[in-house]
């Protein structure tokens, strides 16, 4: 069971190539099928053999690690189980127990965790032996129980994960919280470090407000070093008196980075770290003509700002910040040409006769013959990448009843359209024994909605020799033929 399972956790990190070596022995082993194929379609062991009954032992050529680290591996069967792997860097040297990787699941939304200086925001697998830090989240409102710093130990975080305990400000005062720490930087430049840590520019000036209920009494704040000579007092700013007990850190030096402890009357604590240090960043340097770029400076804490021209969009972190170890957060964004998503849904008879996804391109529509565009006939790809509104709808266009002359009908049968004649539909008339058409003897829907020539009459012959002009709704004027 254990080598399975084993063997099952070691699989992200492990790829077997297709060659393998099996060793046959003698008896009968009665290991059944390794239990890879599930996690990993790379790893298919019935690529193989199906029978592993008679198998003592599995070598692969592994990819091991974070690294690929090429070895050579092996699973054994003992007693019906497997175990391993076992790997060595030579064929012929000491085949040796991997070390569990461990799983960071994400699950702690108040925990940020780094890994080498990069924030970790998604599940992660990593090595045995890799150092996480860990911190809580938003600088000061939640107090750290537990170690901040966690190991990879052969699949288990030693120590266990920290929890972050709510203080005044999260909980509003009530039950029994430590006091919520918030920072302000009257002058000079500072940023919070993956760690946690408050890093600050020298000669910067940086205020610590311990955030409890005055009534309850007056707090402390103390630090290490004997040196630091600060001043600490209830806050004088309107909406803050009853709360805010301030510290000023002014013009800070070196030698102020310390831990500062805020000591509530009733005894809860909460610490803040704060280093200061003499960093400064390279400057960015973009090349491209689509960014635009603010840099408030280079100094630690400072930060830069991008965006793109109209029609491109930035990739890439719009926010720069100039972190404690001289480099920026992250890399400078680049400016992507922003275009319109495809055009999905069209709707049947409709096609697209131009077409243009970029910034302040055009679609522009048609509908086959017969069909009446029902919205916008063209559409516009907008700044933000959007078209400017929905893809239109062909809708069939119809002609009305036709009109049936009195003493007259339609040859055609129309009795089921009931006002639905599609474009194109042919109406033939006739008339009743003893009545002479007169007018157009058939008529076709035509593409605007209306028939090609108004219905004719039915007249007696007497009639007709009468006029040899007659007007049909009065401005459509019928010469007739004797
Ligand atoms: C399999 O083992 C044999 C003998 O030990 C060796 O000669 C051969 O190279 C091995 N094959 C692979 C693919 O490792
Ligand atoms: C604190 O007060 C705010 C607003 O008054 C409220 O939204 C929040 O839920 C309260 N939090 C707690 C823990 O009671
Ligand atoms: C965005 O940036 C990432 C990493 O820098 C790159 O891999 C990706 O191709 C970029 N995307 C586009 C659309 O340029
Ligand atoms: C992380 O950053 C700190 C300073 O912010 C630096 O001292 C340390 O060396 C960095 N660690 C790594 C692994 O880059
Ligand atoms: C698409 O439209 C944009 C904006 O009008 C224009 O600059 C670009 O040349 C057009 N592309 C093509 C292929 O016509």
């Amino acid at each position: 069971m254990i080598s399975a399972l084993l063997f099952l956790l070691f699989t992200p990190w492990i790829l077997c190539e297709d060659e393998e070596n099996v060793t046959f022995p003698q008896d009968e082993f009665k290991c059944s099928l390794p239990d890879v194929t599930s996690l990993d379609t790379n790893l298919d062991v019935t690529r193989f053999r199906s029978d592993f009954s008679k198998i003592s032992e599995v070598k692969f050529p592994g990819l091991i690690g974070p690294l690929n680290e090429r070895l050579i591996c092996k699973i054994k069967c003992i007693d019906g189980n497997w175990v391993g792997p076992l790997c060595s860097s030579t064929p012929d040297g000491r085949f040796q127990p991997i070390l569990r990787e461990c799983l960071y699941r994400n699950d702690h939304p108040l925990l940020a965790i780094s890994f080498r200086n990069s924030s970790i925001n998604k599940a992660t697998h990593f090595p045995h032996g890799s150092v996480l830090v860990s911190r809580c989240k938003h600088f000061g409102l939640y107090k750290m129980k537990g170690e901040n710093i966690l190991r990879c130990e052969n699949g288990e975080w030693t120590p266990k994960l920290p929890e972050c305990v709510p203080t005044t400000v999260v909980t509003n005062f009530t039950g029994d919280a430590p006091p919520t720490i918030q920072y302000t930087i009257v002058s000079g430049s500072a940023v919070v470090e993956h760690s946690g840590e408050l890093y600050v520019y020298p000669d910067s000036t940086v205020r610590l407000d311990c955030v409890t209920s005055r009534a309850l009494g007056d707090p402390d704040w103390s630090w290490t070093q004997a040196l630091g000579q600060h001043s600490s007092a209830w806050s004088t700013e309107e909406g803050e008196k009853e709360t805010h007990y301030r510290l000023t850190l002014n013009k800070m030096s070196v030698r102020h980075s310390d831990q500062y402890t805020c000591t509530s009357h009733a005894g809860h604590t909460n610490t803040v770290l704060i280093k200061v240090v003499n960093v400064v960043c390279p400057p960015i340097s973009v090349s491209s003509t689509r960014i635009r770029q603010f840099t408030q400076g280079t100094r630690l804490g400072h930060s830069a700002h991008f965006s793109c021209q109209p029609g491109y969009h930035l990739n890439g972190s719009a926010i720069l910040t100039c972190m404690g170890n001289g480099q920026w957060s992250s890399l400078p964004p680049t400016c992507v040409e922003t275009f319109c998503p495809i055009l999905k849904s069209l709707g049947p008879h409709l096609s697209v006769v131009e077409y243009n996804s970029s910034f302040g391109g055009r679609a522009m529509f048609q509908c086959a013959w017969g069909y009446r565009l029902v919205g916008a006939p063209g559409l516009e790809c907008e700044i933000d990448g959007t078209w400017s509104g929905e893809v239109p709808l062909c809708s069939p266009i119809y002609c009305p009843d036709p009109l049936v002359p009195e003493n007259g009908r339609l040859l055609t049968q129309s009795s089921i359209k009931h006002g639905m004649y599609p474009v194109g539909d042919l109406m033939i008339y006739a008339c009743e024994e003893g009545y002479e058409i007169v007018g157009e003897s058939s008529i076709v829907c035509t593409e605007n909605g209306f028939w090609s020539h108004p219905p004719p009459f039915c007249l007696p012959p007497s009639e007709i020799r009468k006029a040899d002009t007659i007007f049909v709704e009065n401005t459509t004027l019928i010469h007739i033929e004797e």
